[in-house]
């Protein structure tokens, strides 16, 4: 059944008012397997028609640089020197019940803080790796803030985030509970893309970083994340207690100095 619609630029076009339901389809009067091929899968497929030049190209890819610190005691002397400070009321702020705390986040000053120069060093230099990766034309790399967060219990976790108004970012797991199960509470990626994940089909057997919408890399104590600061991620909830070790990472932003001379849009960073 259709109804005559005789206003606007589609006066002309017939509106079907029964079918689908609830739906705003043009009438064209011809069946839809007139104009679309019946779907068929790939097995059903009589014909063989042989198709060489296999490839699978990636654009814009969300680079994702690990590695990790394999030195325990280094581990160990950051560890107790972020729990130092968590203890001092001028060097952060505390989460939760103060009696009782959820966690503690530290001020974003920590690379100009005492005791933290080698942490600051061995960060701005895996930062600038990053950027000369990149093959960025700049004068200089430096980091705009690093600071420490520290989780003592499972409920400890961090909302979906990018860190704005810098370009590279990165996260040091300096301890991390439930090390060697799937409880470690890592940091989690998400899909950046607003249109990846308009359908969302199942997965047959593995999720990977191309069929997710979330990316949870295995983490170890000393494993440093670096990454575009435009890469949304956070912490999730952890479903296991922490047994008394907490966790702990220090974060950090990463900037250049100099100058972008693209026409149109010059900017200089100094
Ligand atoms: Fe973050």
């Amino acid at each position: 059944m259709t109804t005559e619609h005789n206003s606007g630029w589609n006066r002309d076009v017939k509106i079907p008012t029964g079918k689908p339901d609830g739906g705003f389809t043009i009438d064209t009067g011809v069946e839809v397997n007139q104009l679309h091929n019946e779907p068929v899968s790939p097995k059903e497929m009589e014909r063989e028609i042989k198709v060489t030049d296999r490839d699978i190209g990636v654009l814009f890819p969300s680079l994702l640089f690990k590695s990790r610190v394999d030195d325990a005691d280094f581990l160990e002397e950051v560890k107790e020197k972020v729990l130092a400070a968590a203890k001092d009321e001028k060097a952060g702020t505390t989460a939760g019940d103060p009696n009782d705390p959820v966690g503690w986040y530290s001020f974003d000053d920590l690379h100009q803080r005492e005791g933290f120069e080698d942490v600051h060093t061995f960060l701005l230099k895996e930062s600038a790796a990053v950027f000369a990766y990149y093959d960025y034309k700049i004068e200089q790399v430096y980091l705009t803030s690093m600071w420490a967060n520290v989780g003592y219990k499972p409920l400890y976790c961090h909302m979906n985030h990018t860190h704005p108004n810098s370009i590279f970012s990165g996260v040091w797991h300096v301890s991390t509970p439930n090390l060697g199960t799937t409880f470690a509470q890592t940091t989690t990626f998400s899909d950046p893309r607003p249109g990846a994940r308009v359908i969302e089909p199942s997965v047959n057997k593995d999720h990977a970083a191309h069929n997710s919408g979330t990316v949870s890399p295995v983490v170890n104590n000393g494993s440093l994340f670096m990454f575009p600061s435009w890469l949304p991620h956070g912490v999730q909830q952890a479903y296991q207690d922490y047994n008394g070790t907490p966790r702990i990472t220090i974060s950090f932003n990463a900037m250049m100095t100099g100058d972008i001379t693209t026409r149109t849009a010059p900017i200089r960073f100094s």
